[in-house]
């Protein structure tokens, strides 16, 4: 069997004193799409930083490819191809769409391919280059932070709540983008406090309570997990 891309065996981690991952495992397998799920306050957010190397473990081992990387920088998980969209999207409010994609060059791309690519993936961004980012819809604004991290070419992307603020419509839309980079190769991780949306996409499916994995399997099991445990029956 093929390595996994990213696999968290037995993390720990917190904030100070206080631990809120209590030895979390999970697999992603390359091109797949591995759904993160639970309610607010579990710990998915912590997840999907250890991940990207924004938060140190306390314990147990984070491995890319195979190998143990612990404590490794976001600087040297983006160069290992694992790049990350947080919670709140992570662009700039005061800078262009264009300036937003040129400050995500840092990995050697140039401009003129990060906006090709950008705007033959969503149009609108191309009428709307000139604009602050943060007069953007949620939509749009979503859309520029996964422009932005895919200009990276990351083999693994890590996606905090990507449907947080958008309208039932446009989370499809994003998440037939995501489904599509999937096909194509990608391995995403995706947190979500709401299942409905990416479940039908996702290959696996985990389930997290209180900063732990209560269930993982496929989404159809996942999901019989979630309308009988919390969201109440
Ligand atoms: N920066 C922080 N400092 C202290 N505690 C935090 C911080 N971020 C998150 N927490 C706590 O860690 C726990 C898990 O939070 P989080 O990972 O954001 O969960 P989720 O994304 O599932 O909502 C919560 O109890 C939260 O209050
Ligand atoms: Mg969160």
């Amino acid at each position: 069997m093929t390595e996994p891309m990213l696999e968290l065996a037995g993390i720990r981690a917190g904030y100070g004193a206080i631990e809120v991952l209590h030895g979390v495992d999970l697999t992603l397998r390359p091109g797949s799409l591995l759904a993160l799920l639970g309610p607010n306050g579990g710990g998915k957010s912590t997840t999907m930083r250890v991940c990207a190397g924004l938060h140190a473990p306390s314990g147990g081992e984070l491995r890319f490819a195979g190998r143990k990387v612990n404590g490794i920088s976001a600087q040297d998980a983006a160069r290992l191809g694992v790049c990350s969209i947080p919670e709140g999207r992570g662009i700039f409010p005061n800078l262009t769409v264009r300036e937003n994609l040129w400050a995500a060059t840092g990995t050697g791309a140039r401009l003129e391919d990060l906006e090709e690519k950008a705007y033959a993936r969503f149009p609108i961004l191309g009428e709307r280059r000139r604009q602050l980012a943060g007069s953007l819809s949620g939509g749009e604004q979503q859309m520029l932070a996964l422009s932005r991290a895919l200009g990276a070419d990351p083999a693994v992307l890590l996606l905090d709540e990507l449907s947080m603020g958008l309208a039932p419509m446009i989370v499809t839309r994003m998440y037939e983008t995501v489904a599509e980079l999937v096909e194509g190769g990608l391995s995403v991780l995706v947190a979500e406090q709401f299942a409905r949306a990416v479940l039908p996409i996702a290959d696996t499916a985990a389930l997290m309570l209180n900063g732990r994995i209560v269930a993982a399997g496929t989404p159809d099991e996942i999901e019989d997990r979630l309308s009988s445990d919390y969201l109440g029956g």
